[in-house]
């Protein structure tokens, strides 16, 4: 099965009402895990590579670890997802890589850091559709700024979703998916003190107004790691020096999913679950050197992480629901919703 538009695994979550995670991918052990633990719990996958992923990895090694992921799992649909692309050449770079999906943040401008006017969001990430669209490929957007600019991403000033924003915003740009802010922010570090679950921790108020005015729309949640405190524990007990910090924890999370948003963004944990299990390897085992000794057990440590969201989030058992689109049948669907909406 080639790679399936993200569109359509979020059609269908949003069908049945769950979320699907979002798990950023650099290398073949993230890969790896992300699939292992899809296969195991029969979850639909989205994987996404950011512009720091393709670098990383020469985009050609990347690219050969999804046709890889695609050909060792041809039963489980998967999406390759272009995670904060900031201009439209990035976008046209991942379509042509063979990206399924791009998102174009034009919440900000092309540095990845200042804020982008509401009307020059709205003309960039439409170019980007409209390259996109009749491809088939899906588009997600952003508005709104999160808070934290640890991963280079982010202002670092927080600029909360106006729904009162978003139909018009949807509507100009035909997006299919929309991040949005709510309170969470990119990184390890997002709150300084443990979350209380009877506060208002993030601002659903948000979700569920835009949910009310654009009911089709999905919406998603970045800045989603939930950081647990074993990991860092962990980490700080074996030579690590992670301060004090918690992340979104699972119960906001599936607070979300209920209120309408379908794509959940995660990287740091599983950044945080491959230095945990290194660090304690190398404190365990000073002569430790084989690669192969620490990073086979980091990948078994994210998937154990992977396997916790998918069930979680509720995509665990859906990858078989449904018989998984093209970007031939996507093409034929935009085309028809351009003319719908013409007339
Ligand atoms: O949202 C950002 C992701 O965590 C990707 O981070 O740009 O360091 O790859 P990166
Ligand atoms: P975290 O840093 O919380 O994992 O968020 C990742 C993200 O939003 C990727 O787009
Ligand atoms: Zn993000």
């Amino acid at each position: 099965m080639p790679l399936v538009p993200m569109r359509q695994i979020l059609d269908e979550a949003a069908k049945k009402g769950y979320g699907v995670p979002h798990f950023n991918v650099n290398n073949m052990e993230q890969a790896q895990a992300i699939m292992r633990g899809a296969e195991e719990v029969e979850s639909p996958v989205i994987m996404a590579a950011s512009k720091g992923a393709l670098k990383y990895s020469d985009m050609l090694f990347l690219r050969n670890i999804m046709n890889a992921c695609v050909e060792r799992y041809p039963k489980i649909p998967i999406a390759l997802h272009l995670d904060h692309g900031t201009n439209v050449e990035i976008c046209k770079t991942a379509i042509d890589l063979g990206f399924s999906s791009v998102m174009m943040d034009g919440s900000l401008e092309e540095d990845g850091k200042t804020p982008r006017s509401y009307d020059d969001n709205i003309a960039v990430t439409r170019e980007v559709v409209n390259f996109a669209h009749p491809l088939g490929i899906t588009v997600e957007g952003e508005l709104g700024c999160l808070g934290g600019i640890e991963d280079g991403i982010g202002s670092g000033e927080e600029k909360l979703t106006n729904p009162d924003q978003v139909k018009e915003f949807v509507e100009k740009t035909k997006v299919d998916a929309l991040a949005v802010s709510i309170g969470t922010s990119h990184g390890a570090y997002k709150f300084k003190i443990q979350p209380d679950p009877d506060k208002n921790l993030l601002a659903m108020n948000i979700i569920r107004r835009i949910h009310e005015l654009c009911p089709n729309l999905h919406m998603v949640m970045h800045g989603s790691s939930s950081v647990p405190q074993e990991l860092i524990a962990q980490i700080n007990q074996y030579g690590g020096d992670i301060k004090e910090t918690y992340g979104v924890p699972l119960w906001a999370i599936k607070e979300g999913i209920a209120a309408g948003v379908r794509k959940v963004n995660v990287d740091t944990d599983l950044r945080l679950a491959v230095t945990a299990t290194i660090r304690k390897i190398f404190h365990d085992d000073p002569e430790a050197f084989d690669p192969r000794k620490y990073l086979g057990p980091a990948r078994d440590a994210m998937k154990t992480i992977i396997i916790e969201r998918y069930n979680t989030f509720g995509s665990a058992g859906h990858a078989y629901d449904y018989e998984p689109k093209t970007l031939e049948d996507m093409k034929i669907f935009y085309e028809e919703s351009e003319l719908q909406s013409s007339r």
